[in-house]
């Protein structure tokens, strides 16, 4: 492959890594290779395709209504430049190790086993919440549109939510079964169903922002930055972490309003880096990776910046819908047509969004499992479908159960913490591995290192400390989970365990 040379793994103890070289070798295995299948043009696709969501389609109302105002586009802006550091450092490490698994790859490869775990562990909260996240949101989507023509979901099979109380969303759950299948069958059949589900819901944006622009009116924008107001909850676990920490009386709206809404609607890029996982099943990685994963986040940013201003246009924020902003905003102007339309496209769109995440997941699962720090049997992929089969149905059946189950608005923000804390390791390790092992190839080199990942890392720690006190409280819990899980099983049967033990 790329490197001049061939180290062996090191072997103080928790910080043990595996090398580089170790990583490319193990996916060419036969038994535990995946199929390399994918173009740039299909990992923009592919990110583009699961970047943009709930995010836009759901979230963007309730924080510019309860948040942020009009200022939303600029929760947007922050939130994406975030995402823009950390994909600098996503690209460079992706395009350094192309091997399934994104950041857990990478840092086992630099920071050690114990982060490697901790950072997979996390993922899998990232994936697995985010998916159901997602699913139950599309359920809420076709509930609508099924509404529409008058056909009405019974209460007890639409989700738990305060209204209504406790119910299964069977919409939901069936939605992720159907999904995991689609991923057992093959990479190929779900990056063609993408593409054209992508295409629609990309039109979809599109019409909101150009047929949007017709009724945006200036008095919707004043004040674009609302005064800062007293939040009504927010004594407490639901308040910022940073307003706690300085001994704020936690306020919406206002510049920090817009700190605020750029946490939550983090949620919306999330996604870029699931680019990453599928480095593996890329021709031509150490090109197409960082393209991929650099032109799919531009494109998302600018599109969420013009819906944001355009939808705030529309409508005064105070008015907003929190549920279908995108659709409602068109009813407030007297054109349900167009509402109906956007519907449907938000409704098959995060079909793709859940697919790719469930995909991306199911990855990250396999990577651990081939390592040794989660049972092998998982790594063992498909001989017709050439899939890790078995994590992609277990996985599968778990996350249905999950989004049967839950109600969205409290996942979003721990998907959110997850992700954050992804960032934040890839970008310490990029300059961990540029000291480690400076002449390993790289396609892509993140810019003014050290500068840009110490920025990003400041940058995602600081929209961390923007969300609720409670978020971190549940992150804390999942994360010892993981560790105690590492400790009875990962440490022991880790293949760089067993290589160092032999004679
Ligand atoms: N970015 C994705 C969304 O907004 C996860 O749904």
């Amino acid at each position: 492959m790329t490197a001049q040379q061939d180290t062996p793994p090191s072997s103080d103890g928790l910080f043990r890594t595996k090398t580089v070289e170790q990583s490319i070798r193990d996916t060419e295995e036969p038994e535990h290779a995946l199929k390399k299948s994918l173009s740039a043009l299909d990992l923009t696709v592919f990110g583009v395709g699961v970047i943009i969501g709930t995010g836009i389609f759901v979230l963007t109302g309730k924080v510019a209504k309860e948040t942020a105002g009009p200022a939303t586009a600029l929760a947007f802006v922050v939130a994406g430049v975030v995402c823009a550091l950390a994909a600098l450092c996503y690209a460079e490490f992706a395009s350094t190790v192309p091997v399934a698994g994104s950041a857990y790859t990478f840092s086992y490869a630099s920071l050690g086993e114990l982060v490697a775990w901790i950072i997979g562990w996390d993922l899998v909260l990232e994936f697995a919440l985010g998916t159901a996240v997602v699913a139950v949101g599309w359920s809420g989507y076709v509930r609508s549109l099924m509404d529409n023509f008058g056909w009405h979901m019974p209460d007890v099979l639409s989700g738990t939510d305060v209204a209504k109380g406790f119910g299964f969303d069977i919409l939901a759950f069936v939605l992720v079964l159907v999904l995991t299948v689609v991923l057992v069958l093959g990479m190929k059949l779900s990056a063609r169903i993408t593409t054209f589900v992508v295409a629609i819901k990309v039109a979809v944006v599109l019409i909101v922002i150009v047929a949007g622009l017709f009724f945006v009116k200036a008095a919707n924008y004043s004040p674009f930055i609302p005064e800062a107001q007293p939040q009504p909850s927010g004594s407490g676990l639901t308040a910022p972490l940073v307003q706690l920490m300085f001994g704020y009386a936690p306020t919406n709206f206002g510049v920090m309003g817009i700190f605020t809404a750029a946490s939550v609607v983090f949620f919306a890029f999330i996604g870029f880096d699931v680019v990453a996982t599928a480095a593996e099943e890329t021709k031509l990685p150490q090109r197409d990776m960082p393209r991929g994963i650099l032109a799919s986040l531009f494109i998302c940013t600018v599109l969420y910046v013009a819906v944001s201003l355009v939808v705030t246009g529309m409508e005064h924020y105070t008015e907003l819908s929190v549920e279908a902003p995108l659709a409602d905003a068109f009813k407030a102007v007297g054109h349900p047509v167009y509402a109906g339309f956007i519907s449907f496209g938000a409704a098959i769109g995060l079909t793709t969004v859940c697919l790719i995440l469930l995909l991306g997941q199911t990855r990250v699962f396999f990577a651990m499992s081939r390592d040794g720090l989660l049972p092998r049997f998982f790594s063992r992929t498909h001989p017709k479908f050439g899939t890790p089969y078995r994590p992609t149905i277990l996985l599968g059946v778990i996350i249905a159960i999950v989004a049967g189950f839950t109600s969205i608005n409290e996942l979003a923000t721990l998907v959110n913490i997850g992700t954050l804390f992804a960032f934040v390791v890839v970008a310490l390790g990029v300059m961990v591995l540029r000291r480690t092992r400076p002449e390993l190839h790289r396609a892509f080199r993140t810019p003014w290192v050290p500068v840009i990942p110490i920025l990003s890392v400041a940058a995602s720690v600081w929209l961390m400390l923007n969300l609720p006190a409670e978020t971190w409280l549940r992150f804390g819990i999942w994360m010892a989970i993981g560790v105690v899980v590492y400790f009875a099983y990962g440490r022991g049967h880790s293949r760089i365990n067993e290589q160092l033990d032999r004679p």
